[in-house]
């Protein structure tokens, strides 16, 4: 049921920190310092290779943890949309690990996919959400996401799980494999345990981007930036806002933008930044001044720190909570989700059962 919210994608939404905190507690040990548990499922020493591959947002999720496992575990990691993925004839090996994201576990290409690695990857790891579904059933081992049962078409709770089991995932590679060690483990599940309050502060900017969808709902284009892991959140929230408002937008990693799509640029076309201060801070920043300065109007979402150094010139700022920058997605993808659901609410759009699409994708 909604309870007090109007749809379930609000509900869902909201409901993020909670279930967060309930999937980590099913990995990550009773002291709050080591991955255990759900995890200790997969063995990631006799793997060379990592390939992922889902569908729509489980994807990015997958584009997010493709960072995690370069940067946590020290591995090599390949990545692909399971429609393009399932057709290409990818060569495969003994050493690698094939690994399908899925909500659902029902999604046609993803399945295929996964029968295609049968016998040729020499593991095959599903994460889902549910976990009486087709694709657990066929995995060596399935790990749930415990986001509980979600209704919008719009995935929410279930990316901010996935990323969580994904990024547990990496630590525990990390571990085993010697490329990560226990004082760090300890220090970035520590934080992990922080994203529910963080998450929480994100959500109450809610007010704010409800008015900021006023602008953007009159938008007909709007483009979203990042770089590095705020690239694929890029990518997610113009996904989130295609579906549900029916506005075209597009993500892109912001130092593509003089390869071509900076000449969309004007004053008509909303530009969404994602810049936690991170390492590639300056870098986004300037790009951002790029399209400032031929007209762009740029809302900000940043943290304070972000916003003291880089709030002149643009249109609007969004202040999230200060995050160690390898959890910014977690805390990003709030925004991103109820920029979304305002700019569709305002429109008037039917937020929960968008047209032309399903929950589930269980046909090609
Ligand atoms: O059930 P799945 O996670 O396999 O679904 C994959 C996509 O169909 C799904 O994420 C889709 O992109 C969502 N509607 C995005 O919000």
């Amino acid at each position: 049921e909604k309870g007090e919210h109007r749809h379930f994608m609000s509900k869902e939404v909201h409901e993020q920190p909670e279930v967060l905190s309930y999937a980590l507690q099913h990995y990550a040990g009773p002291g709050r310092d080591r991955i255990e548990g759900a995890a200790d499922a997969v063995d990631f020493t006799g793997t060379d290779r990592l390939i992922m591959v889902a569908c729509g947002t489980a994807f990015y999720a997958c584009q997010v943890a493709k960072y995690w496992f370069e940067q946590i575990a020290g591995m090599v990691v390949e990545i692909d949309i399971a429609s393009e993925f399932r057709y290409r004839n990818p060569p495969l090996r003994d050493s690698d690990m094939a690994l399908f994201v899925s909500q659902s576990g029902e999604t046609a290409d993803t399945l295929a996919a996964l029968n295609y690695c049968k016998g040729k990857a020499g593991s095959i790891v599903s994460v889902v959400n549910a976990m009486e579904s087709s694709i657990a059933r066929a995995s060596d081992a399935a790990l749930p996401i415990h986001a509980g049962v979600e209704v919008g078409v719009a995935s929410t709770k279930a990316f901010s799980c996935q990323l969580t089991v994904l990024l547990s995932l990496a630590i525990h590679a990390g571990r085993t494999r010697g490329h990560l060690s226990a004082a760090d483990e300890a220090q970035l599940v520590s934080r992990m345990f922080e994203l529910p309050r963080l998450m929480n502060e994100a959500i109450a900017t809610e007010p704010q981007i409800a008015k900021l969808a006023q602008w953007l709902a009159g938008a007909r284009d709007i483009l979203f930036l990042g770089r590095g892991l705020m690239y694929p959140m890029a990518l997610e929230g113009a996904l989130k806002l295609k579906e549900i408002s029916y506005i075209h937008a597009e993500g892109y990693a912001s130092g593509e933008l003089k390869h071509g799509p900076i000449a969309l640029i004007d004053e008509n076309v909303p530009v969404i930044v994602f810049a936690p201060r991170d390492a590639l801070f300056e870098k986004l920043v300037s790009n951002m001044q790029e399209v400032m300065a031929r007209g762009g109007r740029v809302l900000l979402v940043t943290d304070a720190e972000g916003a003291e150094i880089a709030r002149h010139g643009t249109a609007e700022v969004l202040v999230m909570p200060t995050v160690d920058p390898r959890l910014a997605p977690m805390v990003y993808a709030i925004p991103a989700q109820l920029i979304a659901y305002h700019t569709a609410v305002t429109k008037g759009t039917d937020v929960d059962q968008p047209r032309n699409l399903a929950k589930s994708v269980t046909v090609e």
